[in-house]
């Protein structure tokens, strides 16, 4: 498909070629693991894989092509898409696919915790370091802390939990300035509201488990590459042996065909809550992107076409008690270690022992809510009547 299209219509029809549809509107589920050739010299014209020609089942089918094909459409100047088991395997696939032994990674300091255990047990045990960097760090702030083994500056924005953007396109001009490789974790917004290649990121990571998914019904994770690093992306996730199901992978392109629309009802519902929210008695402060107050807020209003649903709540004083017992009386919000399905979570946003080099008091505990596809008028009822037993300071 041509490269001029909006995201909305790249969602649609991304990915739908026609040899692969065979009159069908959706891509069949092709299972196999054995592929049969005609000849001895097909089996070997068959190597090395590329998609769009059957090897073995462990470099996919159709199914598979057809949504790393749409996650590329999405994000101009991008070479291809390598799709892996979960986010967190994608996360570590496209890490070890730019480091080795001796070199020294940046990785910012509010990353997602798995991220960062990734880094401190298994990258440490390959004898690579990282340094994590402040999340409100400028590009200059970043480059004075390369040394001559560092290799790559990982970047999440906004960052886990306290939701602090960053300039992306800053810290990768500095780093391409610098010969280092730099990848993003863009789960939040996705390539449909943050295009990361056209803004110099080598590397970016979607969780597809969340919003491209968008049914909380199936794991996924995706590393979308510049041609300048899809070959060692490539190589790495082979030799890893990673793979997804073609029936996971036909889950995930039919919550992609509905992404725009999800995403917009997702941020008029979560933008209305946390406007309520603001001005709650409770509530401290709302760390919501969109909102002036947000660490980096000029970044998204620069860099992103719009927000999604999952934000933090810092509550005016109370314990981490207190909290709990507020979300537990929730009655629409489910209480689950994800977001970005259809429905409403909440969760303790607890940053204890996953913050080394911006810790922030936020004056109370903090709350992270991810406002699903319900009205967020029956959001706020039930917001309202939590809120109301919660003893703030
Ligand atoms: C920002 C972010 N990145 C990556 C992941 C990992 O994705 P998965 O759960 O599919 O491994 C998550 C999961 O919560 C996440 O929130």
């Amino acid at each position: 498909m041509a490269n001029d299209k909006h995201p909305d219509t790249k969602v649609v029809q991304g990915g739908r070629r026609k040899e692969w549809l065979r009159n069908m509107v959706n891509v069949p589920v092709s299972r196999t693991s054995t592929v049969l050739f005609d000849n001895m010299e097909a089996s070997r014209e068959a190597y090395p894989p590329v998609n769009g020609r059957l090897s073995y089942g462990r470099n996919g089918t159709w199914t598979q092509w057809s949504l790393a094909e749409a996650l590329t459409e999405l994000e101009p100047g991008a070479e291809g898409t390598m799709l892996f088991p979960s986010g967190s395997a994608a996360v570590s696939i496209a890490l070890t696919s730019v480091l080795a032994p001796g070199d020294e990674l940046l990785m910012v300091d509010s990353t997602y915790g798995p991220t960062r255990h990734f880094c401190d047990r298994e990258l440490k045990r390959l004898n690579v370091s990282t340094v994590y960097y402040d999340p409100l760090s400028s590009p200059a702030e970043i480059e004075a802390l390369i040394g001559e083994k560092t290799r790559a500056v990982f970047m999440e924005s906004p960052g886990s939990l306290t939701f602090e953007v960053q300039d992306v396109p800053g810290i990768c001009a500095m780093a391409k300035a610098r010969g280092l490789s730099t990848l993003l974790d863009n789960t939040w917004a996705t390539s449909f509201f943050f295009t990361a290649i056209d803004k110099g990121v080598d590397l970016s990571v979607v969780a597809c488990t969340k919003y491209i998914s968008g049914h909380s019904d199936v794991m996924m994770g995706a590393v979308t590459a510049a041609t300048s690093h899809m070959t060692r992306l490539t190589r790495t996730s082979r030799s890893f042996g990673q793979y997804v199901s073609p029936d996971d992978a036909y889950l995930v392109a039919r919550g992609l065909r509905t992404l725009g629309a999800r995403l917009r009802q997702h941020e008029l519902g979560a933008v209305k809550v946390a406007h309520w929210l603001k001005d709650q008695p409770q509530v401290a402060r709302v760390i919501h992107p969109a909102f002036a107050d947000c660490p980096g807020h000029a970044f998204w209003k620069r860099d992103f076409t719009g927000s999604t649903g999952l934000f933090s709540v810092a509550l005016k004083g109370g314990s981490a008690a207190d909290l709990d017992r507020l979300i537990d009386s929730l009655e629409l919000f489910g209480i689950g270690y994800s977001w970005g399905g259809f429905e409403s979570l909440a969760m303790s946003a607890d940053t204890d022992n996953l913050r080394t080099a911006a810790l922030r008091d936020y004056g109370g505990p903090l709350l992270r809510l991810h406002i699903g596809l319900e009205d967020p008028d029956d959001l706020i009822a039930d917001l309202s009547a939590a809120l109301a037993d919660y003893p703030a300071a």
